[in-house]
């Protein structure tokens, strides 16, 4: 099991990633003094698929099962505001442990019903989505939604620990495991040279066939395993140095900016979040090359990676002009300008405010845009 810890004084927490650990999870809750009382957020699909793993894991320690319907929209106010009616119910304590065990939808909703029962009390992350593993449950971010916007409402509130089974992965539509890569490639942009090249070299395990080929499975679950472990060390080393999001953490926006823009102008329909980023890092990736930042064989090889991860790297039927405009309304404007995060090497990046809507404009346009 690989034992990665983030940093942040007396909020810091260890991420634990390994391969059928779920059974073991009650002995790691002994073992840090977080076993009095559990209650497990989650849906129903992942309790079926997973849930029994789960309680062999909690044999022995007194636990409760909370439901919450499926789905995005399911991450609001009424639903944590159920949740937190349950807790009462059940009467909750101060020492008693949230579990949120799913995807991202669940960690932001049973984060933010720990952050506000009683001003705060614990929670783990046990995700089990490949983007929660390597994104969403690390760093504290909770939150819902709001009819106006997503995750209007929320604060930072750190878990104890992030408890990453890969074995989850196996029954995760492909869809839902490529949406998950978008970022696992990022983290190799912004921070880790070595770790593209691994990804490059191990593109072939990086997909749903991998946990259904018997000869190959123990070689895929070690690359999975050295995926989630290296994306979860990169994301903890950045919000150990920021973590409310002030200055270094938005260098995990990369790709965001255009992402989010075509994620909205698309309703959420025609890309899913990974796609959209995977569009998004191309496009930022083409205006460093304009920028003479980054050379053209790191923007091939940032194309040529998605493209074997079955990422979209263009843009269909949207016009330029939409994307750029709505950029104005994006939450990564300061000051009135754009910051854009733009990679100079594969490895790192630099953020600037410079790049000209005709310049996104016209790169958009070479990606297909209308
Ligand atoms: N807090 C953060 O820092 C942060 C970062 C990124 C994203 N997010 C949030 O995360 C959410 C997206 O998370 P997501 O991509 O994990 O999607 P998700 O939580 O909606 O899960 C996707 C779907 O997969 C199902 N599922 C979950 N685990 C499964 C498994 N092991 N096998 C089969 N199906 C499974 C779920 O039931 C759901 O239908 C968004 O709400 C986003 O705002 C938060």
């Amino acid at each position: 099991m690989a034992r990665i810890k983030v940093e942040l004084n007396e909020r810091s927490y260890d991420i634990m990633v390994g391969s059928g650990i779920l059974s073991e999870l009650g002995r790691i809750l002994k073992g840090e003094g977080l076993s009095r009382e559990v209650f497990v957020i989650t849906d129903p699909l992942i309790n079926d698929l997973h849930g029994d793993k789960l309680r062999a894991g909690l044999k022995g320690i007194k636990h409760e099962v909370l439901e919450v319907p499926r789905g995005e929209r399911y991450k609001n106010l009424k639903v944590a505001a159920k949740l937190i009616d349950e807790l009462v119910q059940h009467s909750a304590h101060r020492d008693s442990l949230i579990i949120s065990f799913g995807g991202g939808v669940i960690g932001d909703l049973a984060g933010f019903v720990a952050a506000t029962y009683m001003r705060g009390i614990n929670y783990i992350q046990v995700p089990t989505t490949l983007l929660a593993q390597v994104d969403a449950a690390i760093g504290g971010k909770t939150g819902v939604n709001h009819p106006k916007g997503k995750n209007l409402i929320g604060s930072f509130y750190q878990p104890k620990l992030v408890y990453a089974d890969i074995q989850c992965l196996s029954t995760l539509p492909a869809r839902e495991l490529r949406t998950g890569l978008a970022e696992v490639v990022k983290y190799g942009v912004i921070d880790d040279a070595d770790f593209f090249k691994f990804l490059e070299a191990n593109s072939h395990h990086l997909n749903t066939r991998a946990f259904e080929d018997q000869d190959t499975l123990r070689a895929s679950l070690k690359v999975w395993q050295t995926i989630v472990a290296e994306s979860a060390k990169i994301k903890a080393k950045i919000v150990a140095k920021d973590e409310t999001e002030s200055g270094l953490r938005m260098i995990l926006n990369f790709g965001h900016t255009v992402g989010h823009a075509i994620e909205t102008l698309t309703r959420y329909k025609a890309y899913n979040h990974g796609e959209a980023v995977a569009i998004g890092m191309v496009v930022a990736a083409r205006l460093a090359n304009r920028l003479r930042l980054l050379d053209n064989g790191s923007v091939d090889r940032l194309v040529g990676l998605l493209l074997k991860l079955g990422l979209p790297t263009e843009v269909e039927a949207l016009p330029a002009a939409k994307i750029v405009n709505a950029l104005g309304i994006d939450k990564k404007v300061r000051g009135g300008k754009v910051l854009f995060v733009l990679p100079e090497s594969i490895g790192k990046v630099v953020i600037r405010d410079n790049v000209s809507p005709r310049a996104l404009a016209s790169v958009l346009r070479e990606m297909g845009c209308k």
